[in-house]
């Protein structure tokens, strides 16, 4: 199949390359000019395991770069777009990227094509899409608007695109259903798993993955709803692990507890500062202006998005009751990321965390395995960057732990110790077991879950015992 994907974003490009891995030709369109030179130079624009594997296997030849995105459409049968969608002031997606990518598409329809949205869009974008290619002069015979959400997750974007939990393909005719089961095919038959070739398959995946047909309005549904379950499960174990502080529990263990459980799961139930990223903060407004203008106030997503916010706002408690006073303290961050495996920081609760802390008057050195290149754009002044954990300890008041990275779980604590001018650790992501941090020496403060101190040290500065703390 020939296809082009518009945006080569975290996920226009990850697709691009995956479906190229399944067999197809693929053109990847930007009108980033920089970008696309980086991409057509060999540079792996952004950090995602086996990315750069599949750029070097399939660029040049199944997968190709361009800005001219009219050549694109007319070699291609389908075109997905994958432009970004952010959010307006008000909260709604900004749908002006793609309603520009549909007026320039409208040109290049000269025989029957899919138009398939990728983009995160609200349910009445299909119908938009239509109405804005059919007014710049395509033939409405020659085309469908299609649904294909896309769930993959920043730092395993590769896997999680060709390892699915299920194919989501919203379409209203058996035409465009039928181009969309053929390029998925390779997956949906489990073909693909048979390769010799194959990306490695990750440990949970089910293969074949399911490919659900449904309306093209209810896979744009999907695709919101799903993310707006997800951060109410973040949100909802947050608000428990609040209540673990008050009295005294252990939020891991209520997790274990609940998570067991098989019709809730243990995933998405870990309590930390609070989801972030490009997603599920813009998809939650998002969500909800549509809900509105549909009539209906979905007041649970105000909850979830002010339990989220909050729980920065707790966190940020914790350090100052674990240091008292803030100004001119020296704070080693590791983890600037909004989550491990990646390097986007938008929307990072780390970076917000960053900031108000540079506002209390704290000198933050900060380390991240991919982001610090990122993060040196929006975190200027009074903040340092190391090149490792151990030297952003050097001298510091405390640690605290912002993102959640594997690496991070392992360090070297007896030299950590030694490092740091006081062995205090605050751990927004729980990486670590209480009573092992008290036996290395430290005062650690975690999410739901008691603070561990080594033995005679003195006591947090609240002063006030862990089981009378407000929520
Ligand atoms: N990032 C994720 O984890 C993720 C996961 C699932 C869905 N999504 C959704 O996918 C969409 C894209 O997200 P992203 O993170 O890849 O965005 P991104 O900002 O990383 O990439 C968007 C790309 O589109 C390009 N672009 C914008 N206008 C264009 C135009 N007119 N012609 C050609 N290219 C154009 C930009 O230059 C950029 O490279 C969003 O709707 C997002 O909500 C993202």
């Amino acid at each position: 199949m020939r296809i082009a994907v518009v945006g080569s974003g975290y996920v226009g490009l990850v697709a691009g390359a995956c479906f190229a891995d399944l067999g197809h030709d693929v053109i990847v369109v930007d009108n980033d000019q920089q970008k696309l030179a980086a991409l057509t130079r060999g540079e792996v624009p952004i950090h995602e395991k086996f990315l750069p594997e599949l750029l070097q296997r399939h660029r040049g030849q199944r997968l190709k770069f361009s800005d001219d995105l009219h050549a694109a459409v007319r070699a291609s049968a389908a075109i997905f777009v994958a432009v970004g969608t952010p959010p307006t002031d008000s909260g709604d997606a900004d749908l002006s990227y793609v309603e520009s990518v549909a007026r320039e598409i409208s040109g290049g329809i000269d025989d029957y094509k899919i138009v398939v949205e990728k983009s995160t869009v609200p349910v009445y974008t299909s119908e938009w899409v239509r109405k804005i290619i059919l007014r710049n002069g395509a033939d409405a015979e020659l085309f469908d608007v299609a649904s294909n959400p896309e769930f993959l997750r920043e730092g395993t974007a590769v896997t999680d695109f060709l390892f699915p939990d299920r194919i989501v393909v919203g379409a209203d005719s058996e035409r465009c259903a039928g181009v969309l089961r053929e390029i998925y095919a390779p997956l949906s038959d489990g073909s693909y798993y048979q390769r010799a070739d194959a990306i490695p398959h990750p440990d949970r995946a089910q293969v074949p993955p399911p490919l659900i047909v449904t309306s093209t309005k209810s896979a744009e549904l999907i695709k919101h709803a799903s993310n707006a379950f997800l951060a109410m499960k973040i949100s909802f174990i947050n608000a428990v692990a609040s209540i673990c502080e008050s009295v005294g529990a252990n939020v891991q263990q209520v997790c274990r507890g609940i998570g067991t459980d098989s019709r809730i799961g243990p995933r998405f139930l870990n309590p930390g500062i609070g989801y972030g990223g490009s997603c599920f903060p813009k998809d939650l407004m998002a969500f909800r202006s549509v809900a509105r203008e549909c009539g209906y106030e979905f007041r649970l997503l105000d909850e979830v998005m002010r339990i989220n916010e909050e729980q920065r706002q707790r966190f940020l408690r914790k350090v100052r009751n674990a240091l008292w006073t803030l100004r001119g303290k020296r704070l080693a961050v590791l983890g600037l990321a909004f989550k491990g495996g990646t390097d986007d920081i938008r929307e990072s609760p780390a970076i917000l965390l960053i900031q108000s802390l540079v506002q209390e008057g704290c000198v933050v050195v900060a380390y991240d395995p991919a982001a610090t290149e990122r993060a040196r754009e929006v975190l200027r002044s009074n903040v340092e960057f190391a090149s490792n954990p151990y030297d952003a300890a050097a001298g510091a008041d405390a640690l605290l732990l912002l993102t959640e990275w594997e690496e991070f779980s392992a360090l070297d604590l007896a030299q950590l110790n030694r490092k740091l001018r006081y062995p205090i650790v605050i751990d927004g992501r729980n990486l670590y077991d209480p009573e092992i941090m008290a036996a290395h020496g430290f005062s650690y403060y975690s999410v739901g879950r008691a603070p561990a101190l080594p033995e005679g040290s003195p006591t947090s500065g609240d002063g006030r015992g862990q089981g009378q703390k407000k929520i």
